[in-house]
């Protein structure tokens, strides 16, 4: 998704927002563009395309400036063309840079074509653009054209805005999109994710919303929504820069798979020391779990998957209801919410604006609590629930998820037995799995090292069109979550259905050309899900099985079979996750794609 880096301070700015905007690459982007002030004169420099091609032109255009805005672009209106790519300008003097959507920008552009303006983009930033310019003409300053403007714009949104004749301010607004401001040492910033501007500071302010930012190179002033001067807090940041480097890695999102067994002990720290340590798990709120009836999980992608997960666990383990359903179609219906429904949202950046605004939709009396499950401690679904359950993966940088989802699930399991024990669940049992889920590091890195496998049976899908995932139980959404993976840094058509339904439809398109990949741990329903694979078999299909050895399968019942770890029942569907990303990882790889960015994808859905 669109990101935005903007600086202030007596140097050269340009590298500091070059280097940002790199940062943000993960993000998903299609174009990019940098505005600096210099001498009272704004230079803009834009292109299509990566922002290597933005650098290479800054540097011959030897773009220089003290105070200045960029921006990293994913389409929304109008096609990834320079001169869609932001900064927007109004005359030669002002710019604006703009992340998320102007839901009422077509009436806002009608106005001001009859007011004379002239449009020469396809976006619904321009508008801003050109109405902060009539208010700068009409006497305002930038500050109070700021603040005049954001109310006539509908929608959510993040702003930066420069004016050459006001070369000591930096304008932020923060409306419904992410902003940091961060402190630096007689020069201040701005970007959409802190990881920007990690190079220069660790210093932030996270603005709420609602909150203009007037940035200066002393000191950073906010005015909140109601138009009063607030302090807000000043956070450090607290990981490593290491974390977001590629190291020894081809790719982010290699690093990020590997990081599991790390990522996951980080997730279970503190924990997992016996069943009182359940008691604890929310802090205070922990006893609420005792007057949960329902639960109500909301999510995106790869979190709603782990949300599936975490369904058949919650009835299995806890015996307490659950849904599961997408936040775009949860946001958008009425539905019924029985009495003590504790709402769980989970994501990993906690800014996907479908679940945020899920969250805000969802007040019902029937709601007792309002859970976040989530990666990031400053995230906006995190201040804006009431109780959180942090996964601490570290942050994750690869547009596909990975370490995000199996901490996700660690978290999640720890939760369902927390609101075990609550509902009277014996202590025996559930120190039984929390002893297990000691074992959940060591069993992560014993799945890595079928990576060479795993690396030589990709070269089978490399020319494949369509590829099918089937599980059955927990391992169905994991089968949807390979499916996923597959399909997004690939490119290869994947669909994941339950080993059941594949006599309802799918099984027409099995044959050679199809490959058939199942997840197969050794559980009660593995002797159903042999006879699905016996039913493919005789269609001629390819199937790709992992599995135990106490599965009993082999290659010589013609499947290729890559033999997992033995694995507890309750951390097979985070385990068996390992290897299907391994599988995509490398599919990907051989077809060339570009595995951390993928075409089209965002890391950041922070718009509709
Ligand atoms: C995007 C990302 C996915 C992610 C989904 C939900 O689609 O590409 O990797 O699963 O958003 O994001 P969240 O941050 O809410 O988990």
């Amino acid at each position: 998704m669109c990101g935005i880096v903007g600086a202030i301070g007596e140097r050269n700015v340009t590298g500091i927002l070059i280097t940002g905007l790199k940062r943000l690459e993960y993000r998903g982007y299609d174009s990019a563009g940098l505005a600096v002030v210099a001498e009272g004169l704004l230079h803009r420099v834009r292109r299509a395309g990566k922002v290597a091609g933005l650098e290479m032109a800054a540097d011959e255009a030897a773009t220089q400036g003290t105070l200045g805005i960029a921006h990293t672009r994913w389409a929304t209106h109008g096609k990834p063309t320079e001169t869609n790519a932001h900064p927007h300008m109004s005359g030669d003097d002002l710019a604006v840079v703009h992340n998320g959507i102007i839901e009422n920008y077509q009436s806002l552009r009608e106005q001001l074509i009859a007011d004379g303006y002239r449009f020469t983009s396809e976006t619904d930033t321009e508008v801003i653009v050109h109405l902060l310019h009539q208010a700068l003409a009409a006497g305002r300053d930038l500050l109070q054209a700021v603040s005049e403007v954001v109310p006539k714009l509908h929608g959510a949104y993040a702003l930066g805005v420069v004016s050459a004749d006001e070369p000591d301010r930096l304008i932020a607004v923060r409306s419904g999109s992410p902003l940091v401001v961060g402190l630096g040492i007689g020069e201040n910033y701005i970007a959409s994710d802190q990881l920007a501007l990690l190079p220069v500071t660790t210093r932030f302010i996270f603005l709420q919303e609602g909150d203009v930012a007037e940035v200066r190179r002393d000191g950073v002033q906010i005015i909140d929504a109601k138009g009063v001067a607030v302090e807000r807090k000043v956070h450090e940041f607290d990981g490593t820069h290491e974390d977001v480097e590629k190291g020894e890695y081809r790719h982010f999102m290699l690093k990020e798979i590997f990081e599991q067994p790390a990522a996951l002990q980080r997730t279970l720290e503190g924990r997992i020391n016996g069943p009182e340590s359940l008691a604890h798990l929310l802090g205070e709120r922990t006893e609420l779990l005792q007057r949960v009836r329902n639960v109500q999980i909301i999510a995106c992608g790869t979190s709603y998957h782990a949300g599936m997960v975490a369904r058949y666990w919650l009835e299995d383990l806890a015996g307490v209801s659950c849904q599961v359903e997408v936040a775009s179609e949860f946001r958008y219906r009425q539905h019924v919410v029985p009495e003590n429904t504790l709402l769980v949202t989970i994501s990993q950046s906690g800014e996907t604006a479908d679940t945020l605004a899920a969250l805000r939709g969802a007040t019902s009396a029937h709601y007792i609590g309002r859970l976040a499950v989530c990666n990031v401690d400053s995230s906006s679904l995190v201040r804006e629930s009431e109780m959180a359950l942090l996964t601490r993966a570290g942050p994750e940088i690869g547009v596909a998820s990975t370490k995000a989802f199996t901490t996700q699930l660690a978290a999640l399991l720890l939760l369902v037995l927390a609101t075990a024990r609550a509902h009277g669940v014996r202590d025996e049992l559930l120190a039984d799995i929390l002893t297990d889920m000691r074992q959940l590091p060591s069993l992560t890195e014993q799945a890595l090292r079928l990576d060479g496998a795993i690396h030589e049976l990709s070269k089978d899908f490399v020319e494949k069109h369509h590829t099918l995932f089937l599980g059955r139980g927990t391992q169905y959404p994991v089968a949807m979550e390979g499916a996923l993976k597959l399909k997004e840094i690939s490119y290869i058509h994947a669909e994941a259905y339950p080993a059941g339904e594949l006599k309802h439809g799918p099984l027409a398109l099995v044959d050679k050309d199809m490959p058939v990949v199942a997840v197969a741990p050794n559980d009660e329903l593995l002797e159903k899900l042999k006879s699905n694979l016996q039913e493919v078999r005789a269609r001629g299909g390819e199937l790709y099985l992992f599995a135990d050895h106490h599965a009993e399968l082999s290659d010589a019942d013609g499947f290729t079979v890559l033999t997992m770890p033995k694995v507890p029942e309750y951390l097979a569907p985070i385990i068996y996750t390992i290897p299907l990303q391994l599988l995509s990882y490398h599919v990907a790889v051989m077809r060339g794609t570009d595995v951390d960015q993928p075409r089209n994808l965002a890391k950041s859905v922070t718009v509709e």
